[in-house]
C-alpha cells in the first residue's frame, strides 16, 4: 500500500491543482464554475478534482443535480494542513503565481456575482472590488456610450485626425453625421471597417491645415492625440473657425507640456505637449476663444505624459 504522504505530495506537485485548491478554499463552486474562475475545459477541472476528492483535499456537497466543492483547511487531517500550508507559502512567494492569482480572484468575483441573487447583498460582499468585476462582465469601452448619450442628439461632428477611428462609432450615436478625416489612407481603412454599418459616418481623406468641409459646415469638431503631430497647429485652428457653425466647438485632446524628447524621434512628435497658454493663442489668432481647460486625471495603468481637454469656441 502506498504511504499517503506520497499521494498528498503528488496530489500538490501539480501547479493547476493548487491553483484550484486556492479558489476552493475561498469559495464553494460547481465544476462549470471552476472552470470559468480557471479558464479550463470542463473534463479538465473533473480530472483533477477526482484525484483531489480522492485524496480528501476538498469536501462535496450535491444541491440537486450540482455538486458543488471546497476546500476547508482546518477539516484537514494535521499532515496535510502541514504539507499545503508549505506549498501555499512557496506559491505565495512566487511573483508570477501573483498575477495569474489576482486574475482568479477577479474571476472568482464574476462567478459569485453572477449567482448572488440580491443585489444588496452582492455590493456588500464585493465593496471596493466592484470595479474589477464591472471590468470583467462588461470591458470599459461601454462607459463612452453613456457618456455620449449625455450630448444633444443630432449635431454634425468632425473627428480631425480620427486615425483608425475608434471614436467614430460612440459620437454616431449621438450625431446627424460624423466626419472621420485623416490623411492616411491605411488609418481610414480600419475606420471603414469598423463603421461599415454606420451610414452616418462619412470618411475622408485629407489634411488638417485643408479641411476636406465646407465652411460652417460642423457643429463638434475634435482633436485628440493629433495636434502635437502637426507642424504648425494654428493653422488648424485657422481651418477649424472656417469650418464650425458660430455656436460650435472645438475639443483638443493632448498631452500636457512634458519633457520627454525621445518621443521626436521613437513617435514623430512635432511638440512636447502644450501648455493652456500656448492653446489659448492658437484659438486668440483665428478669432476664437479658450473656453476651458482641464488636467485629465492620470490613468494609474497609463505610461505616457498626463492629458488636458481644452475646449475652443467664439
Ligand atoms: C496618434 S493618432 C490619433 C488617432 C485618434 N485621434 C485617436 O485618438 O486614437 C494621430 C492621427 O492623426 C493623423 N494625422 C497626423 N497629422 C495629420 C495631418 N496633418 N492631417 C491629417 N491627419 C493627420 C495620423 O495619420 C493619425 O491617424
Amino acid at each position: 500500500m502506498t504511504n499517503p504522504v506520497f499521494e498528498r505530495l503528488s496530489a500538490l506537485a501539480e501547479p493547476f491543482r493548487v491553483r484550484l485548491l486556492r479558489v476552493l478554499a475561498r469559495e464553494e463552486l460547481a465544476v462549470g464554475e471552476i472552470a470559468r474562475v480557471l479558464q479550463s475545459p470542463q473534463p479538465t477541472v473533473s480530472r483533477h478534482l477526482k484525484q483531489l476528492d480522492a485524496g480528501e483535499w476538498v469536501l462535496r456537497r450535491r444541491v440537486g443535480t450540482a455538486t458543488y466543492y471546497r476546500m476547508v483547511v482546518e477539516a484537514l487531517p494535521e499532515e496535510a494542513r502541514q504539507l499545503w500550508s508549505v506549498v501555499l507559502a512557496g506559491v505565495e512567494a512566487d511573483a508570477d503565481a501573483a498575477s495569474a492569482w489576482a486574475e482568479d480572484l477577479r474571476r472568482l468575483d464574476g462567478v459569485v456575482a453572477a449567482r448572488v441573487a440580491d443585489s444588496a447583498e452582492l455590493f456588500r460582499r464585493l465593496g471596493g472590488r466592484w470595479d474589477d468585476v464591472r471590468h470583467e462582465l462588461f470591458g470599459d469601452t461601454f462607459v463612452l456610450a453613456t457618456v455620449a448619450a449625455l450630448l444633444p442628439p443630432g449635431q454634425r461632428f468632425a473627428d480631425l485626425g480620427c486615425g483608425t477611428g475608434a471614436l467614430l462609432p460612440v459620437l454616431a450615436g449621438a450625431a446627424s453625421v460624423v466626419y472621420g478625416i485623416d490623411r492616411e489612407a491605411a488609418m481610414l481603412e480600419v475606420a471603414a471597417q469598423r463603421t461599415s454599418d454606420l451610414p452616418n459616418v462619412e470618411l475622408r481623406q485629407g489634411q488638417l491645415d485643408a479641411l476636406p468641409l465646407p465652411p460652417v459646415s460642423v457643429d463638434v469638431a475634435l482633436c485628440q492625440l493629433v495636434l502635437h503631430h502637426v507642424e504648425e497647429p494654428g493653422r488648424v485652428f485657422r481651418e477649424v473657425a472656417r469650418v464650425l457653425a458660430p455656436s460650435g466647438r472645438f475639443v483638443v485632446v493632448d498631452m500636457v507640456e512634458h519633457e520627454r524628447e525621445e518621443y521626436r524621434d521613437t513617435m514623430g512628435h512635432r511638440h512636447l505637449g502644450f501648455s493652456l497658454d500656448a492653446v489659448r493663442g492658437f484659438a486668440s489668432a483665428c478669432g476664437m476663444r479658450l473656453l476651458s481647460w482641464r488636467a485629465i486625471p492620470a490613468d494609474p495603468a497609463a505610461l505616457g505624459p498626463s492629458l488636458f481637454v481644452a475646449v475652443v469656441g467664439r
